[in-house]
């Protein structure tokens, strides 16, 4: 498929391929607060983001997915994506914002970076770096993601350690903090 269109007011992607849906039960110890989230699992469920994706696989293609980041939090943590290192290290993403506001945050041992995203704003994510998006708007968060078709989604290692950093709401706003299960 060579053309395709998304619908930038709703964030949908027609033709997609591949299509991934997160509700709070498959977010399991990816937030501090454990209990919250159980209320959350029990109080229906919600889903926390939305993935469609075209997909090419080969070595030297492209594939490129719509993400839609509900609002909510879990305790005070916004919701925010499971989070990933490529299986091939040295494949790297750009990333497009297209609706509401968050964070990419970007980790390579020991060094973080977290960029605000915001409809129009480009950010790339060098290779080696694994990223996570969060939600810190009250409305969907959306963006573009284009990434090289064999670069792959390793996320063992963040599901047990998560990132060095967290983000939480504080005082009507967010504030990044230290992960204290770092
Ligand atoms: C692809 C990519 C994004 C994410 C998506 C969901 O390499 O970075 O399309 O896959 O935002 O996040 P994860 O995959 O971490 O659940
Ligand atoms: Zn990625």
């Amino acid at each position: 498929m060579l053309s395709n269109y998304i619908d930038l007011e709703k964030g949908i992607l027609e033709n997609y391929t591949e299509n991934v849906i997160r509700r709070a039960s498959d977010m399991l110890n990816f937030y501090q607060d454990n209990e919250a989230l159980e209320k959350m699992i029990k109080n229906g469920n919600p889903t926390i983001y939305e993935v469609y994706a075209v997909t090419h696989e080969g070595g030297g293609e492209l594939s490129y997915a719509i993400t839609i980041l509900h609002p909510g939090k879990v305790g005070n943590e916004y919701f925010m994506t499971k989070g990933h290192y490529h299986e091939k290290r040295d494949r790297g993403e750009l990333y497009i914002g297209l609706k509401g506001n968050g964070l990419l945050l970007m980790q390579k041992g020991e060094e973080i970076r977290w960029i605000e995203m915001e409809r129009g704003k480009i950010v790339y994510v060098p290779p080696y770096f694994a990223h996570r998006s969060i939600n810190t708007g009250n409305g969907n968060f959306v963006f573009l993601a284009i990434y090289p078709g064999d670069a792959g989604h390793d996320y063992g290692s963040i599901a047990e350690k998560g990132f060095a950093k967290i983000v939480i709401e504080e005082n009507g706003n967010y504030a990044v903090k230290d992960n204290p299960r770092w």
